[in-house]
């Protein structure tokens, strides 16, 4: 059977005729739960020099990367080094349920000991200062700049430039998603105007972490709307899209302007479901090492890191916002669920998505994943 390839979504085309490409947004997101986003106002230089910058960061000693770790903000902003996030799959029984209706063949790998990922982060907060009290002010505290001479001037700048390259794409996506799903345009924009967004790259020292199947970031969702990827130097992110039940090596296009967007546990909230938060996993995996990646890299950029990063941008709907459904998506869930039953599709454990403030949703989420206590 052939690899199911995600649909790709032309920004452009959306700026010029929005009306046409938001319905292809809506439905990829509620059938994959993933879609490639085409954006040519992204520049592959600037994911380049950001790439180059982490990975100088992350080849720092452990004792200068301690410096930026933040435990006391349940590591919201700054560094968190290997084995320190637990996959909350591992202990999670209706994520474990996702894994056995898998075919064994398409499942992910084994995450069953919650041995905490080797992999290391770093969360720059892209957000703007709400207007008002907020009731969650751990997750809207101040970002922490390295202090490394080689790092500190070119270290705002760049992870600035990028990062707003990726916010405007998701900002797109929002808006594509709120009119092809029949709501205002402005609808999820506005509802994360004060989110507390994050430049979130992920970082796995290939010279430690090489061998096939070591998993460097165990199967899981985001527990934030939605997530956005560029292109990695390095393969290994898998994703499980919606309805195909197959392990989707992502591949971007070899060249161009392309970003992976996810659907996370907030966009699936709002929906009641509708979307569902798509799965994923960071693995070593044949292509990493088949196809020579490493040694590649190593002979073409002999003085530069061997570490893998990942430009992830994590996009949230503002802490103080009513989470609940939305009454016209979650009555569509409800009919593609029965829909689906009829079609003897049983996909998932009935779920109940309670009123609740987004900032609680993330307290909540974050408690499972071992990051605050
Ligand atoms: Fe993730």
């Amino acid at each position: 059977m052939s690899m199911p390839t995600l649909p790709v979504i032309d920004l452009d085309v959306f700026l010029s005729q929005p009306e046409q490409s938001a319905g292809v947004t809506a439905d990829a997101l509620i059938a994959y739960g993933a879609l490639l986003l085409h954006d040519s106002r992204v520049s592959e230089e600037d994911n380049s020099v950001f790439l180059d910058l982490l990975e100088d960061y992350f080849n720092q000693p452990d004792h200068d990367l301690r410096q930026d770790e933040r435990p006391e903000l349940g590591y919201q902003v700054g560094v968190t080094l290997e084995n320190t996030e637990k996959p909350k799959c591992a202990v999670d029984e209706p994520c474990l349920n996702v894994i056995a209706r898998l075919d064994p063949a398409e499942r992910p790998l084994d995450i069953s000991g919650h041995q905490p990922d080797p992999k290391c982060r770093f969360f720059w907060k892209m957000s703007q200062k709400p207007p008002y009290e907020t009731q969650f002010p751990a997750l809207n505290s101040p970002n922490v700049v390295p202090q490394a001479n080689s790092i500190t001037d070119r270290w705002e700048p760049i992870m600035e430039k990028w990062g707003k390259s990726m916010k405007n794409a998701v900002e797109n996506i929002c808006e594509m998603a709120a009119v092809g799903l029949g709501l205002p345009r402005e609808t999820f924009k506005e509802a994360g105007k004060y989110g507390p967004h994050l430049l979130a790259p992920t970082a796995s020292d290939l010279t430690k972490y090489n061998k096939k199947d070591t998993i460097l970031a165990g199967f899981h969702t985001d527990l934030n709307f939605l997530t956005i990827h560029g292109r990695s130097r390095y393969p290994g992110l898998h994703i499980w899209a919606r309805n195909t039940g197959k392990r989707i090596p992502v591949k971007f296009p070899p060249t161009g302007s392309y970003l992976l967007v996810q659907a996370g546990k907030q966009l699936e909230h709002v929906s009641g479901g509708l979307i569902k938060a798509g799965f994923h996993e960071v693995v070593v995996n044949a292509s990493t090492v088949e196809d020579q990646t490493i040694e590649r890299r190593s002979k073409d950029f002999p003085d530069r890191p061997l570490i893998r990063i990942s430009s992830t941008f994590f996009w949230h709907l503002s802490s103080d916002y009513d989470l609940a459904p939305i009454p016209s998506l979650a009555s569509r869930a409800r009919s593609v669920k029965s829909a689906a039953l009829k079609a003897g599709i049983s996909e998932q454990d009935d779920v109940i998505y309670e009123s609740m403030k987004v900032g609680h949703q993330v307290q909540n989420e974050l408690r499972h994943i071992a990051l605050m206590a």
